[in-house]
């Protein structure tokens, strides 16, 4: 009998690079898959495949899209010393099974014109274990177009936070996002109203912290954004209460929750490793964000790494630097949190692996032929509490001291193993992304 036309194309076509086999969320449900990945890094195809000489077995293990985490904060240029670092961040994101960073701009110093970002780019060649994408702070209208052909994304503050002490006033804020709609990449928002910060409130531990910095000013810098002008793509950072969850999602934006104001709250933790920026909140906002987490109605979990070397926490709560790490536990967190079953895995999937993904233009994030094979394993027997010293970030601290986690056990980037039994065994070769849907690429 004649083959068929597909047949013979079968045959021609060069065996996998690599067969996944293990066990993956598919319509739905966990089931045996079979992943098959050409010698691009990318996956082939998703089923029964064909036999070829590179196959790996990971047993009843599961194989998750590797995450997006598209808030961290890598510190360079400008440190401080001991606080993070591009090789450093992107190790603790592939040990934490991250495949993509997006980097923030507000560094010493920040990084707002095309130069800043290309000398960026130039530190993350060679030095990174995962990828990294750029974003620019849009501080200087003079500078939006040119960082519009380099940068991965824009940042846009509201407030002041850390590095940042000079914001756009109010009047200012929907003009700037009419000329950011027009430049087409994506613009994250840091929303907070300093104007409606409580300066008498002292600031000496996370309740007076949230307090001085209430949720009230976050609802008002949310309001300001919206709506959105088209075709602005337009993603509000760190949402700490579920308020603003339904006006966000009618007005098209996208917005993302952390783990620590999902899992922690002002009652937490006194020091000032708990301060940050939005500040945690009361454990009924911390509640109720997590139950609309949990029910699939925030689109995107983000770290907001931000750490800080231990000696400036340990100041007293009022002079003590905003933000805490996160991109090493961001996933082992929640996956723990899946094991306990307070959480469906396919929305913990969604939100850190396929939306993100696609919020910043990358084939990453899905299980799917034609995405990069950024794969994970993870076993669910293998639980841990965090403990700082076992972590790897340079500063040597977490607010999630004890908790339980679930680190992968490896981490697949285009098909290559770069971590095995929860070490790194990659080389740098982390690159530089832009959306793909970017103007100029
Ligand atoms: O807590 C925070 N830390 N919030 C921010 O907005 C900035 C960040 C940092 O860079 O330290
Ligand atoms: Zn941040």
């Amino acid at each position: 009998m004649a083959r068929s036309g597909s047949e013979d194309a079968d045959r021609a076509r060069p065996a996998p690079a690599l067969v996944l086999a293990g066990r993956a969320l598919l319509r739905g449900r966990l089931q045996p898959v079979e992943i098959a990945i050409d010698a691009n890094g990318r996956i082939e195809s998703v089923g029964k495949v064909r036999a070829g000489p590179n196959r790996r077995d990971v047993g009843d293990a599961v194989i998750l899209p590797a995450a997006t985490d598209l808030h961290v904060h890598l510190r360079e240029p400008g440190g401080p010393a001991g606080s993070e670092s591009i090789p450093s961040g992107t190790l603790e994101a592939a040990l934490g099974g991250v495949t993509l960073v997006g980097d923030m701009p507000n560094t010493s110093p920040p990084v707002e014109d095309r130069e800043a970002v290309e000398s960026k780019a130039a530190r993350v060649r060679g030095r990174a274990a995962v990828d990294v994408l750029l974003y620019a702070a849009a501080t200087r209208p003079g500078a939006l177009e040119g960082l519009s052909r380099v940068a991965g994304g824009f940042k846009l503050f509201l407030s002041p936070t850390t590095g940042i002490d000079e914001v756009l006033a109010p009047a200012e804020v929907r003009g700037r996002l009419e000329r950011l709609a027009r430049l087409g990449l994506p613009v994250a928002v840091h929303a907070e109203a300093p104007e409606r910060f409580v300066p008498g409130v002292a600031g000496r531990d996370p309740a007076e912290w949230n307090a001085r910095r209430p949720k009230v000013s976050e609802t008002v810098a949310i309001d300001r954004l919206l709506p959105p002008p088209p075709p602005l793509r337009l993603h509000v950072a760190h949402v700490t209460h579920a308020e603003p969850i339904r006006r966000l999602a009618e007005a098209g934006l996208s917005f993302e929750a952390t783990p620590h104001h999902l899992l922690l709250s002002e009652r937490s933790g006194r020091d000032p490793r708990f301060k940050v920026n939005p500040p945690l909140r009361s454990e009924a906002d911390r509640r109720g964000l997590w139950d609309a987490f949990v029910r699939g109605e925030i689109p995107i979990l983000a770290s907001d790494h931000a750490p800080h070397p231990l000696e400036t926490k340990e100041l007293p709560f009022e002079k003590a630097p905003s933000g805490m790490p996160g991109v090493e536990t961001m996933l082992p967190l929640l996956l723990a949190r899946v094991r306990a079953g307070d959480l469906a895995l396919a929305t913990l999937v969604a939100a850190t692996a396929d939306r993100p993904a696609r919020w910043l233009g990358q084939s990453l994030g899905r299980i799917a032929p034609g995405h990069r094979a950024n794969l994970l394993v993870v076993d669910f027997r293998q639980r841990t509490r965090l403990d700082a010293r076992r972590l790897h970030a340079p500063c040597g601290w977490t607010a999630f001291e004890g908790h339980e986690a679930i680190f992968p056990r490896e981490h697949y980037r285009d098909g290559e193993r770069i971590v095995e039994d929860g070490e790194y065994v990659g080389r740098p070769s982390g690159v530089v992304v832009r959306p793909e849907y970017a103007r100029g690429q």
